[in-house]
């Protein structure tokens, strides 16, 4: 069953200088043929980059794209319309910035906090006049993530308006401020999620970043949590995804980012890697089975242990062996408890087709550089495009 050397797609890894590379060989352990590499060298690197791809003949280009080349890459995306991109550039559209992310959303009527976009200056700041605080201020775009360096909690006009009179964040970005528990990072392969965890913000803070002083834990994450990261990865169309939700004091969901690029330790780009292998195959290698909450478990070994731990397997339920140990635990999900086994067969892994048409062309989509800053004469600020240059 599947497809033999010969029929299987020619498959490209897509690397860019300077940015870490999310995927590489042992990701893909047993593919039999070889797997190209084709590297993008920051500024006016399009028609090379075009070319290698055509010379090597790849059909399928693997890879996450950062915010400051997405733009180039849909236009390369156009030119190689025969070549498909794992994830999508339409899937990685939440990659480039806040406010796509937010537009992603809004189309999918995904549950966000209530959030506010402004490229007329003027109209943002009659805003900042009569709306009700504390707001989150957030710079939308930016080359790569800071976590949450460039958001900010203005408790008054005064302190919004000083915000932007400094920062001259563009387009400007604003949401109402959600009081919450903690937020929650779930990651998913297919549609199913294959780990999660709570992110919480230190005493009396109210930033979760691990990176600023956030910590994490894997126990009992929420079903509404996890329903919610399976939407958005379905509305996406995402083979691998991330999504950090934010889960409120009124006991709500919402969603604060998503993108296929994310931190993940090597054993999740194993399975991911699995997975593309099992979905190009059309069956010749096996799908990963991944264990619904199998985080809680994983989630004892120490760190520095899990970080290189390489292709983790699982067998699958069989009532009659490891039902001795799967078959008795239960656990509490949503009001009732079920055994774990049976939300493997609610959670399934789904093999994600590729797209045929442009979901969100640049044409459209692309406000940013549709409506940059310097078009305000009376700011003295540089515009997107030398921005764009200065960080490639
Ligand atoms: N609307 C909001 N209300 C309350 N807290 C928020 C809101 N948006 C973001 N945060 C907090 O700020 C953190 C960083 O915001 P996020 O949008 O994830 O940006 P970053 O790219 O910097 O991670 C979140 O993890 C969350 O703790
Ligand atoms: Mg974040």
């Amino acid at each position: 069953m599947g497809l033999n050397n010969k029929n299987l797609p020619k498959l490209g890894f897509l690397y860019l200088d300077y940015v870490l590379r999310f995927f590489d060989h042992s990701n893909f352990k047993g593919w039999p043929n070889k797997i190209e590499t084709v590297t993008y060298h920051w500024g006016d690197d399009k028609n090379r980059f075009i070319k290698e791809v055509k010379k090597k003949k790849i059909d399928v280009l693997i890879g996450n794209i950062p915010a400051t080349a997405y733009e180039t890459f849909r236009e390369i995306a156009r030119e190689l319309p025969n070549v498909r991109f794992i994830p999508s550039l339409d899937t990685q559209f939440s990659n480039k910035s806040k406010e796509n992310v937010t537009r992603f959303a809004w189309k999918y009527d995904l549950p966000i906090p209530k959030t506010y976009i402004f490229y007329d200056r003027k109209k943002g700041y009659k805003f900042l006049e009569k709306t009700k605080y504390p707001k989150i201020i957030k710079k939308s775009y930016g080359p790569s993530n800071y976590g949450g360096y460039f958001v900010h909690k203005a408790d008054s006009k005064e302190e919004a308006k000083e915000l932007f009179d400094t920062k001259k964040y563009h387009p400007m970005y604003l949401q109402d401020f959600v009081p919450m528990e903690a937020d929650i990072r779930v990651m998913l392969v297919g549609h199913k999620p294959m780990c999660a965890f709570w992110r919480r913000a230190p005493e009396g803070e109210w930033l979760t970043n691990t990176s600023q002083g956030g910590s994490m834990d894997y126990m009992n994450v929420p079903k509404s949590v996890l329903d919610l990261a399976v939407a958005t990865s379905k509305a996406a169309k995402a083979e691998y995804w991330a999504c950090d939700i934010a889960y409120g004091k009124d006991g709500k969901v919402r969603i604060l980012e998503c993108a296929t690029a994310f931190a993940a330790f090597p054993y999740i780009r194993d399975w991911i890697g699995q997975y593309i292998m099992w979905s190009l195959s059309k069956g010749r290698f096996k799908k990963p089975n991944i264990p619904m909450f199998n985080w809680e478990e994983l989630g004892k070994i120490d760190s520095s242990l899990l970080r290189t731990m390489r292709h983790i397997t699982f067998g699958t339920f069989n009532s009659s062996y490891d039902g001795a140990y799967f078959g008795k635990k239960k656990k509490m999900y949503g009001k009732k408890k079920v055994y774990l086994h049976q939300l493997d067969s609610k959670y399934k892994i789904k093999d994600v087709k590729p797209r045929t048409k442009e979901e969100w062309p640049s044409e459209k989509w692309n406000y940013q550089d549709k409506f940059p800053l310097k078009n305000l004469k009376s700011m003295k600020v540089k515009n997107l495009k030398q921005l764009h240059k200065e960080n490639m």
